[in-house]
């Protein structure tokens, strides 16, 4: 949601074992697993589903290290901090493994995600305490790859098959229903063909790949019935999303969201990321068009200067992005745009980075991710001439994100006073609080019981704080009354 000051983007620092999961174990062979994720949402949501394919083989999720069978670190190779990050907490981990080892108890060590697949064998030669080195697109494999590593084996599986993962992976959902959280995510494409020359994930994720529509509806209807109220659909590219429809033809995301909009009791959705290349029609009319399709929208433009989005090969110009803010604004005029930033790309002059700090002013947006440019080996641009230096780097992007959060402020102040529906999630900080998120993706914290966790409810925005806001339950006000927010006449039609 924020800008943050670092150049970091971690949006799923947290173990994934904070999951409840209820787990089929094997009489007697209950086993600990340790998961952390590392990266984008994706991670989070293949962690959750590693966890559901450890679960009959008596494993329990578990967020003490020290009393870990089997830690899994789930990673991401986006920047180079990213990585060193998994080598320094495999050392911590070795020192834990090594303490477990004095009382006679074992610990295997797994690293999987997008620094499993770039680096392969490398990881188990850095890291000797490394058993099992497990690409994104063989998950299902888990049990049996666990089962060679247990035989001393030291396992690298990198394959691409993106196919089987899902068609294995949604079997296994058909386990009885376990209690979630009220928001998840659910992944419906994956890979991407794009290319751009700054990224790694072409090569981690592979091929762009979509999921059939029913298999995607058999598993939105599985997280309803077991408590989901939202759901964020998400693919590398996920609204080049072009899955097979029970009908024969090809859907595109639009039409993935109208059928999952007549699921019972999936009262939000969302998605994430786009491109802003793969933005139709059909797709802008879902916005205008659907109750439960939330008014945000995190849609990446990268740079500002024409110059800079040829050399990231983006395959869009600035004024193509503009018309596209138009057309998605004429739809959902109050709807909450984000984005992702890069600065010091290679040849970016300052003329260039002006050219962003002036897009960023004409769109207008309610939160945005920015990062300093990071050199990928085997990417393009980590071998362009003109690499940018690292303290003008730092100076751009601090520029940059003192601009994002003066517009961050103000679109969340522009809520003060607002009656909007709120998803209450969890406890917040305090005795007697809920955090829930409002239709644009904003935190709000409010006075509430706990057992309205689960809910939607209909709140007053009294109170707008550097992050979240502070609500008030509107009493007797059911949450169905409201559409998206009033006073916002034009928010959301529908
Ligand atoms: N598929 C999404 C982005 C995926 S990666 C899209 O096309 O927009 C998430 C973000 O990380 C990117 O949007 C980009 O801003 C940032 N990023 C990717 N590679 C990077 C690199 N080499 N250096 C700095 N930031 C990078
Ligand atoms: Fe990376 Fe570009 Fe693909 Fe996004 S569209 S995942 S930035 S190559
Ligand atoms: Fe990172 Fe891989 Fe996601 S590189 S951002 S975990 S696709």
């Amino acid at each position: 949601m924020t800008s943050r000051p670092e150049t970091e983007q971690e949006t799923a620092q947290s173990a994934v074992c904070a999951i409840e999961e209820k787990t089929e174990a094997k009489a007697g062979a209950t086993r600990k697993v340790f998961v952390r994720t590392y990266g984008c949402q994706m991670n989070v949501y293949d962690s959750e589903r590693m966890t559901d394919v450890l679960a009959p083989e008596g494993y329990q999720a578990t967020d003490d290290l020290e009393d870990a069978d089997l830690v899994i670190l789930n990673t991401c190779h986006i920047r180079e901090k990213a990585a060193e990050k998994v080598y320094s907490e495999l050392g911590r981990i070795r020192k834990v493994k090594e303490q477990r080892a004095k009382s006679g108890k074992d610990m295997m060590v797994g690293v999987a995600g997008c620094v499993a697949q770039a680096e392969g064998e490398e990881i188990s030669r850095r890291a000797p305490i490394v058993d099992l080195v497990v690409g994104p697109q063989s998950y299902h494999q888990l049990p049996s790859l666990l089962n060679r590593a247990r035989q001393g084996a030291k396992v690298v599986e990198t394959e691409f098959d993106i196919d089987a993962k899902f068609d294995h992976l949604s079997e296994r959902a058909e386990r009885p229903v376990q209690k979630r959280a009220p928001a998840a995510f659910l992944t419906v494409q994956e890979g991407c063909d794009k290319f751009c020359t700054f990224c790694v994930v072409p090569y981690t994720r592979g091929a762009e790949v979509s999921r059939p529509v029913a298999q995607i509806v058999t598993e939105a209807e599985r997280m309803a019935s077991s408590g989901v109220r939202e759901v964020t659909l998400l693919g590398q590219n996920v609204n080049a999303y072009h899955g097979q429809g029970p009908d024969g033809a090809t859907w595109g995301l639009g039409r993935l969201l109208r059928r999952l909009s007549e699921i019972d009791g999936l009262d939000r959705l969302r998605y994430t990321t786009s491109h802003p290349r793969d933005m139709d029609d059909d797709l802008i009319e879902a916005h205008r068009d659907l109750k439960s399709l939330m008014p945000y929208l995190h849609l990446p433009v990268q740079s500002g200067s024409d110059k800079i989005l040829k050399s990231m090969n983006r395959r869009h110009t600035r004024d193509d992005y503009f018309r596209l803010i138009d057309r998605i604004r004429g739809a959902v005029p109050d709807i909450a745009l984000s984005g992702d930033f890069i600065v010091g790309f290679p040849g970016e002059t300052d003329r260039d980075f002006e050219d962003t700090m002036d897009l960023i002013r004409r769109v207008g947006y309610g939160s945005a991710f920015s990062f300093k440019y990071s050199q990928r080996p085997g990417t393009p641009g980590a071998t362009m001439d003109d690499q940018v230096p690292e303290a003008v780097k730092s100076a751009r992007l601090a520029e940059l994100q003192a601009l994002v959060s003066e517009q961050q402020k103000a679109f969340n102040a522009s809520r003060l006073g607002m009656h909007c529906d709120v998803l209450l999630e969890k406890k917040g900080r305090n005795a007697g609080q809920l955090v829930g998120k409002s239709p644009w993706l904003q935190p709000v914290q409010l006075d509430a019981p706990e057992n309205l966790v689960g809910t939607i409810q209909a709140v007053e925005i009294v109170q707008i704080g550097s992050n979240s806001l502070f609500g008030r339950l509107i009493e007797g006000q059911d949450e169905t009354d409201f559409s998206g927010a009033i006073p916002a006449p034009a928010a959301q039609a529908g």
